[in-house]
């Protein structure tokens, strides 16, 4: 299967900035107690480990005391990083807890002397806020929503990387012709769309191929920010999916699902769900070879029928406007 463009043809996608938000960088489980991992997102790089009690912190690479880089050879001692060079401990607010061979550490270098990432872990993925200029939090992390009935069961993890800006691909959702030309499925009928703040709202009652044959469902979608959207699908069965898109640079974007249906569904009922689940992997397969070759359209030619294309990205310019402040009051 192709999975690149096989052409130094100028696809665009270098000339969008890198939009500011949460964006997830790994499974919980990914990193365990006294871990340190280098991870490389946003066109840059940032070290996170997990401490001894478990929490998890990150910061800028480079050490400032003579520059080594803290993800190579970096450790974990207590709930600190120490550097591979010289040994200095970090905690998670950047500062310095020790120095091997001095306790003539200044206040400035206690409180904070290396910058950091605002780091949070929920539903079992680990959320980093990024932002080129280190403003604050600006919204909170969306959580899947509670499980009619007892505990949502995880289904299926996927992941993968996408040859495409970050923006294409919750757009994707927006664009009704391709349903029917891509995956073989009618564009919704009846769709909302909504913008409220910081979230984007869908909701499409569509017609949909089951393995009994076409029903109507209805399809919720909740994309808080640039990088995360979940999504519920109600018909003969109820699947959520938690997606989160992250920029690797802004050419490449790791796309990660978690998929999770109701408990306690009869053998008949999991049969169905499963083909449900399958059917979206299907879809994402199908739209990964367009997204990994198409070129940056800013003006594209867009006819009735087409979709709130251009209605998502005026609300995505504004994970581009690196100068608005945060809000006045912190984000927990
Ligand atoms: S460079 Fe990190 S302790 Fe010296
Ligand atoms: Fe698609």
């Amino acid at each position: 299967m192709v999975t690149g463009t096989l052409t130094s043809l100028d696809r665009g996608y270098a000339n969008l900035p890198i939009p500011y938000g949460w964006f997830a960088v790994a499974l919980a489980a990914d990193i365990p107690n006294g871990q340190v991992k280098t991870m490389r997102y946003f066109g840059t790089e940032f070290v996170m480990w997990r401490g001894g009690d478990g929490a998890l912190r990150a910061v800028d690479p480079f050490c400032p005391h003579m520059g080594a880089h803290l993800g190579i050879g970096g450790q974990v001692a207590g709930n600190d990083l120490r550097c591979p060079y010289h040994h200095w401990r970090f905690n998670g607010d950047g500062g310095v807890t020790k120095i091997p061979y001095t306790d003539a550490i200044s206040p400035s270098m206690k409180n904070s002397c290396l910058p950091t990432w605002p780091v949070e872990e929920v539903d079992g993925v680990i959320f980093v806020w990024y932002h080129p200029h280190k403003v604050a939090p600006k919204w909170e992390i969306a959580r899947i929503p509670a499980c009619p009935e007892g505990e949502w069961q995880l289904a299926g993890v996927y992941d993968w990387v996408v040859n495409i800006h970050c923006r294409e691909i919750p757009e994707n959702g927006q664009d009704y012709q391709h349903f029917g030309a891509v995956h073989g499925v009618p564009g919704p009928p009846e769709a909302e769309f909504k913008i409220i703040g910081w979230t984007r709202r869908n909701t499409v009652v569509a017609e949909m191929n089951t393995p009994r044959g076409p029903m109507e469902g209805m399809i919720d979608v909740t994309a808080t920010g640039p990088g995360q959207s979940i999504t519920e699908f109600k018909d003969v069965t109820h699947v959520v999916m938690n997606q989160q898109v992250t920029p690797i640079t802004a050419e490449q974007t790791h796309v990660r699902w978690q998929l999770y249906h109701i408990p306690g569904l009869s053998d008949g009922k999991l049969r169905v769900t499963q083909a449900r689940m399958r059917d979206l992997v299907n879809q994402i397969h199908q739209d990964i070879p367009i997204w990994n070759n198409k070129k940056c359209e800013e003006r594209p030619l867009l006819v009735k029928g087409d979709g709130p294309i251009l209605a998502y990205r005026k609300q995505y310019d504004r994970f581009f406007d690196f100068d608005e402040p945060a809000p006045d009051i912190k984000v927990a």
